[in-house]
């Protein structure tokens, strides 16, 4: 076994190089090892050597409530001891997940008409290509299998999701995308407007590029359109205002399905409920997971509405039955946790809290539009991407291999902030509950953090 560098005397330090851990260089761990994390409180975690880090990322994007929420933990408890399993194939049901379903319809941004449970983002993604597909047997149009989403989007990694993914390192030596999974210019104008471009004739060209696509590719093959509202993994990105109304008038145009992958974005994360409210989205679908149950236990749900549901209730009759299925879909115990999840965001007035602290929380990063690294800085609610750039009048990027990024969160973590770069764009996801005070804390971390890397970059 690997010794490893950070922890060599500790026992679970040397028993990490035992996992492959995703996301992650798998030589140099085998050389590192890592960050082991041994308890949570709040916005705070603790390692196995009693550092205190702020959980700046809620995790993966997904710890909404923070840690130490006892409801859940009693939801959990209490629903493991009354009915711990069971399933909603061939006609059975349990009242966790018919609570959880209708209480989703209930808040559903735009009318919905039932929910597919699943037990994470990616499949939640794939379940809603593969329904896609079915809805246009049903429709008679089953040569409608092509799927469009946008480069650097992250919907998963399922093979379908990884596929629906705009990301390089989802697809090299996967094989991916298969074939028919297109993707489209992201609505990024810091990064990608011509010069001179105004954000009108911006999002006027890439509905264009759009539309161009369908056309070429011919839209009686495009079965669906997938979209984050608000873009995480590929850098929060933020589309301009005007975005989504063009790119919804091409898809209404061809009759191409909309969906909206709220995975990251649902929950109160962008100050609504759901980013399709914050963003002005009309899908035929909608992925939520992470936020669902805080990411205290595995869930996915996927909103469909009347058009796609009675679509699909036609087809499964042919056929026999609805032929897509997961063990855990709705297990009881996500589900009521889920459901207690969705209790404390109203109760404790989540959505609200969130709006009362995104100016603060936003104006304290665009305060740091005056460091000389800092060329953009791009958010709504409690979602937020800091660009580092080598020359703020150019926008010059920096080179890939000299890993700004990576090092500006290695030195917020040396700082006791955890944080994640995507390539040099620092991104911020606190758990929702953060307060003005802990907000104050974490930007005097970044703020060291982004000290120590201009020093490092000078240098
Ligand atoms: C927007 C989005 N969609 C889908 C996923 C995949 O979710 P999961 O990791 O639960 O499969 C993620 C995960 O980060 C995500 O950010």
């Amino acid at each position: 076994m690997a010794t490893q560098k950070n922890h060599p005397n500790s026992y679970e330090a040397r028993d990490s190089a035992s996992i492959v851990h995703p996301l992650t260089n798998l030589k140099t761990h085998l050389e590192t090892g890592g960050v082991i994390i041994k308890e949570g409180d709040g916005i705070w975690v603790t390692d196995i050597d009693g550092k205190k880090y702020i959980e700046g990322m809620s995790g993966l994007w997904c710890l909404s409530l923070g840690y130490g929420q006892q409801r859940l933990v009693n939801a959990a408890t209490e629903q493991m001891q009354q009915l711990p399993y069971y399933h909603l194939t061939n006609h059975k049901s349990h009242t966790p997940a018919i609570e959880l379903a209708e209480k989703l319809l209930q808040i559903a941004p735009v009318p919905m008409s039932k929910i597919w449970f699943s037990n994470s983002g990616s499949e939640g993604n794939d379940s809603a290509a593969r329904i896609a597909w079915y809805y246009w047997h049903s429709m008679k149009q089953p040569k409608r299998r092509k799927m469009i989403s946008h480069l650097r989007a992250y919907h998963g990694n399922t093979i379908a999701a990884a596929s629906l993914s705009g990301m390089h390192y989802n697809h090299a030596s996967f094989g991916l995308p298969l074939d028919g999974f297109l993707h489209i210019t992201p609505p990024h104008y810091y990064r990608f407007a011509l010069e001179n471009e105004s954000e009108d004739d911006f999002t006027s060209r890439l509905a264009s590029e759009l539309e161009t696509l369908i056309n070429s590719e011919g839209a009686d093959t495009i079965a669906a359109f997938f979209t984050e509202p608000i873009m995480g993994s590929g850098g929060v990105i933020v589309p301009p205002d005007s975005y989504y109304g063009k790119i919804q008038t091409i898809l209404k145009k061809y009759d191409i399905l909309l969906v909206a992958d709220e995975v990251i974005t649902a929950f109160g994360r962008t100050g609504n409920m759901f980013g399709t409210t914050t963003m002005n989205l009309q899908p035929d679908m909608i992925v939520c997971a992470k936020g669902l149950s805080s990411a205290y236990l595995p869930i996915s749900a996927l909103m469909i509405n009347e058009r796609v549901f009675a679509a699909i209730a036609e087809q499964s009759d042919e056929i026999g039955v609805f032929g897509l299925t997961f063990t855990y879909s709705g297990h009881p115990v996500s589900a009521r946790v889920a459901s207690e999840t969705l209790r404390i965001y109203e109760e404790d007035k989540i959505v609200e809290h969130v709006q009362a602290l995104e100016p603060f929380f936003l104006g304290s990063l665009k305060a740091l539009l005056s460091h000389p690294l800092v060329g953009e800085v791009r958010g709504r609610g409690l979602l937020a991407g800091v660009e580092l750039v080598a020359d703020k009048d150019s926008k010059k990027a920096f080179d890939a291999n000299q890993q700004v990024g990576k090092y500006c969160v290695e030195r917020a973590e040396f700082h006791g902030l955890i944080l994640r770069a995507i390539g040099d764009t620092i991104s911020f996801c606190p758990p929702l509950i953060i307060t003005e005070s802990e907000v104050v804390l974490l930007m005097a971390r970044f703020k060291q953090a982004l000290d120590d890397t201009l020093e490092m970059v000078q240098n």
